[in-house]
């Protein structure tokens, strides 16, 4: 059984193997390459896009390479250590599915059996995804609008994706954990000092969360030596600056041919409160 519901009526969904369906006979086609598209226009906010294929294949090429592998087996352990046999885990805002593809190998390595769900607005990126790992079920759709049945989730993951605590509080079951990944204070310097003027460490909010007891936290810090230009954008274009670089900080990047660069993160981990 399928913790996906209908973004139209919210009806449970079945899988009809071409395409899932709810009681209402609203039908969504499963892909070629086997995600399915549960994004409804009107969940698709001016302000809010997915990431676009260059910054979805940025992301796929320099994770690939295993710059990040240090944090993802982290991920991974804090996954294992916080899911019991017969789990459903939702990756919220997954990408390429770098990080869901880990988990579920992680897992199953650990003789754990789940049901793994990844969902993310980028269709580009879920594509990716269900072509990379055929054992997670993949859909479009937003985390402001999640297409999942409320208290069914145990786990649910969220990594760099936007927060939105109302809905991930909804889908997790009572007691059910969430592990979140966040860059750290000096994320990036070495990259943000080569390119701007006035470079500024990142903010670290409080931990606490409405909603949520906080668990733990754990810090992941660790040098990436970028040999080329190529491994450079690519991390640049992974990054919030894409979006807010101007034409000198364009140049400064593009005259880069190699970089030690830091990567900072913390992975929190926490409890639903309540019922
Ligand atoms: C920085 S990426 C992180 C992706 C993945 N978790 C990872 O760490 O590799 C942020 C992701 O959030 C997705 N995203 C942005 N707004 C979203 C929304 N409203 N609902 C779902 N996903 C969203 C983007 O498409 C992108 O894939
Ligand atoms: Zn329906």
């Amino acid at each position: 059984m399928s913790v996906l519901i209908c973004p139209v009526c919210g009806g449970m969904l079945e899988n009809t193997g071409k395409s899932l369906v709810c009681g209402k006979s609203h039908s969504f086609d499963i892909a070629r390459s086997g995600y399915v598209n549960l994004l409804l226009s009107k969940h698709i906010g001016k302000a809010i896009h997915g990431d676009n294929k260059l910054m979805v294949q940025s992301r796929r090429d320099f994770l690939d390479k295993g710059y990040y592998s240090p944090l993802c087996e982290a991920v991974c352990d804090e996954v294992v250590k916080n899911t019991k046999d017969c789990s459903i885990v939702l990756d919220a805002g997954c990408g390429e599915g770098y990080y869901t593809s880990a988990v579920r190998e992680n897992l199953e390595d650990s003789d754990i059996s789940v049901k793994l769900y990844g969902v993310d607005i980028s269709k580009i990126a879920v594509e990716y995804a269900a072509k990379r790992d055929k054992s997670v079920r993949f859909a479009a759709a937003s985390v402001f609008h999640l297409p999942v049945a409320t208290g069914s989730c145990d786990v649910l993951l969220t990594m760099f994706a936007p927060y939105c605590g109302e809905e991930y509080n909804r889908v997790l079951k009572s007691g059910g954990i969430m592990i979140m990944a966040i860059p750290s204070e000096s994320h990036l310097w070495e990259l943000k000092k080569a390119i701007y003027d006035t470079p500024y460490k990142n903010e670290v909010k409080p931990y606490e969360l409405d909603g949520f007891e906080h668990l733990s936290v754990r810090h992941v810090s660790f040098n990436m030596e970028l040999p080329d230009n190529t491994d450079i954008l690519s991390l640049f274009s992974m990054t919030p600056y894409y979006y807010k670089t101007g034409r000198t900080e364009q140049e400064r990047l593009e005259a880069l041919d190699s970089l030690t660069v830091q990567a900072d993160f913390e992975i929190l981990t926490y409890r639903k409160k309540g019922n």
